[in-house]
């Protein structure tokens, strides 16, 4: 397994002309998703890593997914508001989902879309952003692992971690308005 990661780090890139990977950054120039995505430092370059290492967190997803529905368990509110309106298998269909469209290198006006239904849902089920927050750091510290795990080059590790921090950071910032 270590051998499949070591190969694929190799080729690694954040460099967009040495990348021939598609990603996609289309906010308007200057308007709020850009002044947004300006103050994280949020680029291209993060995408095109986003997008190399999602097979990492593909390979990985289920464990993430079980690992944050297990977090839940920590607080007994948020099962009820589950069980008041949902379910933990759907959830855990539609949050599998989610995470790896955070992978997908691609910033756009569906992005944006998806984001606003995503935060007027958890506005509907009084989801807390205090607990909204400490399953956005769950969700950090398993992909922490996965991606330490898997990514033996320090600066490789780096350029991922920072990455992955700052679309979670953006999620946040868009649902928590
Ligand atoms: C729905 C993501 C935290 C409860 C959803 C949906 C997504 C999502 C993608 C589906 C939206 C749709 O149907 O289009 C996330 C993410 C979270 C998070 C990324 C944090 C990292 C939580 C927490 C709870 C929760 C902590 C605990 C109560 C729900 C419920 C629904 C939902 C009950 C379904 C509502 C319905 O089906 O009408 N969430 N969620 N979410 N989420 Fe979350």
């Amino acid at each position: 397994m270590k051998g499949i990661f070591k190969k694929r780090e190799k080729n690694f890139t954040s460099n967009e002309a040495e990348s021939n990977l598609d990603v996609i950054l289309d906010v308007e120039e200057g308007g709020i998703y850009h002044r947004q995505l300006q103050m994280i430092d949020l680029t291209k370059k993060d995408l095109i890593m986003l997008k190399q290492i999602k097979p990492l967190v593909e390979e990985n997803i289920q464990e993430i997914v079980e690992q944050f529905y297990e977090n839940l368990d920590h607080e007994e509110t948020l099962i009820e508001i589950i069980d008041q309106n949902s379910s933990r298998e759907r959830l855990k269909k539609t949050l599998t989902n989610h995470i790896q469209e955070m992978f997908n290198g691609k910033i756009d006006t569906p992005f944006y879309q998806a984001r606003i239904k995503i935060a007027h849902i958890h506005f509907k089920i009084g989801l807390q952003p205090k607990w909204y927050m400490g399953a956005f750091q769950d969700l950090f510290n398993s992909l922490l692992k996965i991606l330490d795990k898997g990514l033996p080059d320090k600066e490789v590790f780096q350029q991922a971690i920072s990455a992955t921090s700052k679309i979670l950071n953006l999620e946040q910032q868009l649902v928590l308005e």
